[in-house]
């Protein structure tokens, strides 16, 4: 058992290497026009807090740690996951940028910060976000110093995973039903295009939105760390119940949540009519249910014998203010 101080500590640490890896992995003059390598800064050093990245390294540790690979040690499983920790946040980020602009959340408030699209204007803003998806899969993709034989392979899973979570299928899927459930698309006789709030539907838009994005972040540490397939689906499976309770809470903390801890706006989601899970279900049923996925992904991690810090990160998500 870690006290919550020795957390705090290990947040801190795994941000701040976490950060070094993003600016020495981002391209600067002159490679780029220098405007696009500012943009692409100001919205990824603007204070976020790496659950993702964290969430990549946080796995890889964890399924070296608890004899999943035939990896040498902890340290080296990580720095082979970090390529995929900088890719998940440059993807993250980019979806912040473009969820902001006024065609779709049109939010001025973002890390604390004034947007991008408020800042660089809107042409800048998402040509910065489409630099920052791009950049992930070079970040990806480049071979790495010190690879183990085989590492190939496992670049090319990873890719492909991260590819199918950023995608139609995954977080782009997601904020499409989320334009849907806000009704800003026509809705048409089409079912599929009309917006849900049945339990089902609103699952679904986060699993998709939110939730893939997370579970490739965790899956890609494991791959690249050289997790064996049993560990990877475990990982898999306990990032799926962390991915929805993120959602949930970050649909509570836009009700109870201040701008302040924040540092976006908050009651964005009832300004919107948008049917979240406090909407449907209440605040103390959406606690519940936040609960309740956080305590299965602890499952999946005492059935399948993973340890490490992704416990403390399940309960990190439920507990988190920010
Ligand atoms: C906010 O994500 C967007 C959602 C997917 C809900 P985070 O709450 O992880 O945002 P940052 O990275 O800390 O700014
Ligand atoms: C964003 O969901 C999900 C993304 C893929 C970016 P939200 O629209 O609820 O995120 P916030 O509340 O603006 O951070
Ligand atoms: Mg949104
Ligand atoms: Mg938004
Ligand atoms: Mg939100």
């Amino acid at each position: 058992m870690t006290s919550t101080r020795d957390f705090d500590r290990y947040l801190r640490t795994r941000h701040a290497e976490i950060d070094v890896a993003l600016e020495a992995a981002l391209p600067i003059p002159p490679d780029c026009p220098p405007l696009i390598a500012e943009a692409m800064r100001y919205s990824l050093f603007a204070g976020g807090k790496r659950l993702r990245p964290i969430l990549t390294l946080a796995a890889a540790e964890a399924v070296v740690e608890s004899g999943h690979t035939g990896a040498r040690s902890r340290d080296a499983g990580m720095a082979l996951a970090m390529t995929g920790a900088c890719a998940v946040e440059l993807i993250h980020t980019y979806s912040l940028v473009h969820d902001d602009l006024p065609a779709m959340d049109d939010d001025d408030l973002r890390r604390g910060r004034p947007t991008a699209h408020v800042v660089y204007g809107e042409g800048v803003a998402i040509l910065a976000g489409d630099a920052m998806l791009t950049h992930a899969f070079v970040v990806l993709a480049r071979p790495q110093s010190d690879e183990p034989p085989g590492f190939d392979q496992r670049r090319l899973r990873a890719i492909t995973c991260v590819a199918e979570a950023a995608g139609a299928g995954g977080m782009v899927g997601g904020q499409v039903l989320d334009l849907a459930a806000t009704g800003t698309l026509p809705a048409g006789d089409d079912p599929h295009r009309r917006a849900g709030c049945e339990d089902a539907a609103l699952r679904e838009r986060h699993e998709r939105k939110t939730g893939a994005l997370i579970g490739a972040a965790a899956v890609a540490g494991a791959i690249l760390a050289g997790g064996h397939d049993t560990a990877v689906a475990a990982v898999d499976r306990y990032a799926t119940h962390l991915g929805l309770a993120f959602q949930i809470v970050d649909d509570i903390l836009d009700v109870e949540g201040t701008a302040g801890d924040l540092g976006k706006t908050t009651g964005k989601d009832v300004g919107a009519c948008k049917p979240t899970y406090p909407s449907v279900h209440g605040l103390d049923r959406s606690r519940a249910l936040a609960a309740e996925a956080v305590a299965a992904a602890h499952e999946v991690l005492a059935i399948a014998g993973l340890g490490g810090r992704l416990a403390e990160i399940a309960d990190w998500v439920v507990s988190r203010t920010s």
